[in-house]
């Protein structure tokens, strides 16, 4: 579980004046606020703004350039679900579809919350597909009911 704290407007401004003394403190404010909650809240655009004396577009640009920022908050877990050519053949699309239908969980669905499923080309588990990576651990022969129980009880062997 990712487990980061709800985003906190004075926590953030702490982590940013005990940052701003720095050469080009931009990126590490943004890193900083990032591994604290797990996400760049876009409320904390206007205080990076303001520490640093840039305009606001400035900060923005710094966040949509480098791609590893997240502005909004992530599941708690996430299911990387393989749909690459040797788990196509083994029936990936199916559990996808089963998913959706059955369960009410759409891959690839941004969302915030308890979980989601997303999509990965090849885990190097092609043999035991369809294969889905979920907190760290490879599992083969993944079909929906698992993936839809891994999504609401967090732990990879339920
Ligand atoms: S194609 Fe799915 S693990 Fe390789």
């Amino acid at each position: 579980m990712a487990g980061y704290p709800a985003w906190d407007q004075d926590s953030a401004r702490t982590i940013i004046a005990g940052l701003a003394h720095l050469e080009g403190a931009t990126l590490p404010m943004l890193h900083a606020l990032q591994d604290a909650f797990g996400y760049v809240d876009p409320q904390a655009v206007p205080l990076i703004a303001e520490a640093l004396n840039l305009s606001r577009a400035e900060v923005h640009g710094a966040i949509s350039f480098y791609h590893d920022f997240r502005t909004a908050p992530q599941p708690a877990r996430i299911v990387r679900l393989c749909r690459a050519e040797a788990c196509q053949a083994l029936g990936c699309e199916a559990v996808v579809d089963d998913l959706a239908r059955e369960h009410g969980i759409v891959v690839d669905a941004a969302q915030a919350g308890d979980a989601a499923v997303e999509t990965v080309y090849c885990l190097g588990n092609c043999a035991l597909g369809p294969s889905a990576l979920v907190d760290g651990e490879l599992l083969g022969r993944v079909d929906a009911a698992r993936i839809a129980a891994l999504c609401r009880h967090g732990r990879a062997h339920s």
